[in-house]
């Protein structure tokens, strides 16, 4: 087994690495002027099972895209497997079509995944499991709630309430409740599909005096987050926290949390940025040392 180090997470990459003792294969990438991706692997992978270690997040279509040249030229260089480990899974929310004339993204992004040579892919908590069920080879997704909620045991915020801010998202609330050892419970949440706005309401939510970690898998536009802090506001809540896999932080996301009374945000290196706290590499090589021996 060797690891490539795909442009979007070398960092991660490396760690992974050190963590499994896998020999690395660097990529050296490059753009050409019209805005195409060109990338050549540095290494040998003959007949090698190959794991390449790329997220989707921000620049999504070109690191898909990078991923999916990755994948040809490891086969193309005699590759005997190649496993794709994508922390960020990008376009898994558009799982179903939700109105008439829609795609399934997250199918199509599977099968080209398929034809580029992918045989099996790893990723962390993907937004619903049901995504996974759309790709022809086998696709796991592993969680780091357990990982991000031991960061705040270890910041002293053992007992806090674990709350989800939908009720979609209550299995990853119950994770985290397991590790910190307090309550647990959900909002609901209720998205226009046409504009894209949310609304949530609290039903029976008691967190007077409590510390609050609201914990999600996207910080996309912050929105959800802002909303639950208000809410939790509201409901007499002491502290407010907020903890994600994925810490997409769009535009000015960051800025709203914090001035809607959020203390800290909290991320995984899935979405490499300043709020990356906790490194997903233990996990994910973890994984892969269990799949080398299996
Ligand atoms: C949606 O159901 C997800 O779990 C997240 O709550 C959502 O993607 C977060 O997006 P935003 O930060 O834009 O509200």
């Amino acid at each position: 087994m060797k690891i490539v180090l795909g442009s979007a997470s070398t960092a991660l990459g490396e760690k992974i690495a050190e963590l499994t003792n896998l020999e690395k294969v660097t990529v050296a990438h490059k753009t050409f002027p019209d805005g195409e991706s060109y990338i050549r692997l540095e290494g040998n992978v003959q007949n090698e099972h190959v794991v390449i270690v790329q997220t989707t997040s921000t620049a999504q279509d070109t690191r898909l895209i990078q991923l999916a040249f990755m994948a040809d030229a490891a086969k193309r260089n005699g590759a005997s497997k190649v496993t794709a480990v994508v922390p960020y899974l990008g376009y898994a929310r558009q799982d179903k079509m939700f109105l008439q004339g829609e795609g399934i993204s997250i199918e199509t992004i599977a099968r080209m995944l398929q034809a580029a040579g992918v045989d099996a892919l790893l990723t962390v908590n993907i937004h619903a499991e049901n995504a996974l069920k759309k790709f022809p080879f086998p696709a796991k997704t592993l969680s780091a709630i357990p990982l991000l909620a031991e960061y705040f045991v270890q910041k002293g915020c053992k007992k806090a309430f674990a709350l989800a801010p939908d009720k979609g998202a209550m299995y990853i609330a119950e994770q985290a409740q397991v590790v910190l050892g307090g309550e647990a419970g959900h909002l609901d949440k209720q998205r226009d599909r046409h504009t894209g706005q949310t609304t949530q309401t609290a039903e029976g939510l008691n967190v007077k005096g409590q510390t609050v970690i609201i914990f999600d898998d996207i910080i996309s536009t912050g929105g959800t987050i802002v909303g639950a802090a208000k809410i939790l506001r509201e409901h007499g809540a002491e502290r407010i926290l907020a903890a994600c896999v994925h810490p997409v932080l769009v535009g000015d996301a960051e800025k709203r949390i914090l001035d809607a009374g959020v203390e800290e945000i909290v991320g995984t290196d899935s979405v490499p940025t300043h709020v990356s706290k906790v490194s997903l590499a233990p996990l994910i090589a973890k994984a892969l040392k269990a799949q080398k021996s299996g």
